[in-house]
């Protein structure tokens, strides 16, 4: 077990998750500076004795997702040049985690380049949630804790009754995620054939496997970014006639037109987590915010005191 003191910093992409997570562990954030100078370079300063403790930095990715990255591998850098015992860069929602595999000529695989970039750095072990495709956890030669959103989600649902539902795959690689998600509610299950066409965020549904008709719907995604794939998703569940419907992803990026499609869509209601932070300006009436704050304070303190995360989840 290791012997520093728990410190706990945030980037500056999510100070209210940070926050959340300091009051669980009844602790204070940790100090530092952070600014930009002004030619654009960041620059982090960690204000207090770090030598030997078992460091936590708090950095999400959204928008503007380079910076926020940069700025993480900086303070990482900082903490690792202070003498930090241990560092753990805690990022909720995993920076480039769609560019995960080389599917066409000549592109790249992001998410593995930023799992080097982060243990150059200097980190030790990362703690994220709800990775695009799991496999992403293979790219890192450190610890990662691979956590998810599910639990909390299926305890919403379970308080708001499952009579009637089914749960709703948006697409193939999402099927291993719903199923477990169904399984934890007790419902079925049913899967969006839908395909990613060329580059741009342009998709397409051809069809759903599984009985939905009558039924209300709980489409459960990693993350809505443009919502085109959520727009495709709810209408072929209109066509086929089921009942009320339910969106839910871990990462709510809500990027360009997300909202205005949103807002047009008979959606009954969108349960999001604050793995990113939401603008006042995307709260739709219909948006739940679900919170990962004491998830990722009991993952912390689980990891600081050598005890097992998966326990978490049983
Ligand atoms: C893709 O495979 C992911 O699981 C999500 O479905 C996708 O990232 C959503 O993106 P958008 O909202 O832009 O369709």
């Amino acid at each position: 077990m290791l012997k520093g003191e728990l410190k706990v910093f945030s980037g500056t992409s999510h100070p209210e998750l940070a926050a959340e997570i300091c009051s669980y562990l009844k602790k204070p954030l940790g100090k530092a500076s952070i600014f930009k100078y002004s030619n654009d370079n960041t620059f982090v300063s960690v204000n207090e004795n770090i030598r030997d403790a078992d460091v936590f930095i708090i950095q999400t990715s959204c928008a503007p997702v380079n910076d926020n990255l940069m700025e993480l591998l900086i303070f990482i850098d900082a903490c690792n040049r202070a003498s930090a015992g241990r560092i753990t860069a805690v990022v909720p929602n995993y920076p480039y985690a769609r560019s995960d595999k080389k599917d066409q000529p000549r592109v790249p695989i992001t998410a593995r380049l930023v799992s080097e970039l982060l243990t150059v750095a200097g980190a030790d072990r990362v703690i994220t949630i709800d990775l695009h495709a799991p496999q992403i956890q293979g790219f890192f030669s450190i610890p990662l804790d691979h956590l998810t959103a599910r639990h909390i989600v299926a305890k919403y649902f379970k308080k708001k009754g499952t009579s009637n539902k089914v749960v709703i795959s948006p697409d193939a690689g999402g099927v291993d995620t719903v199923e477990k998600l169904a399984n934890l509610l007790d419902l079925p299950y049913a899967i969006v054939d839908k395909r990613r066409l060329g580059n741009e965020d342009t998709v397409e549904a051809r069809g759903i496997i599984g009985d939905v008709k009558g039924k209300d719907a709980i489409i459960f995604d990693d993350e809505i970014s443009t919502g085109g794939s959520l727009q495709k998703v709810v209408s072929i569940l209109k066509e086929q006639e089921a009942k009320d419907i339910y969106a839910c992803c871990t990462h709510p990026v809500l990027s360009g037109p997300a909202i205005d499609r949103i807002k047009k869509m008979p959606l009954k209601e969108l349960v999001v987590t604050n793995s990113m932070p939401i603008p006042q300006k995307k709260r739709l009436p219909n948006l739940t915010i679900l919170s990962l704050g004491s998830l990722l304070a009991e993952t912390i303190k689980r990891v600081h005191h050598g005890e097992s995360i998966s326990a978490l989840f049983k």
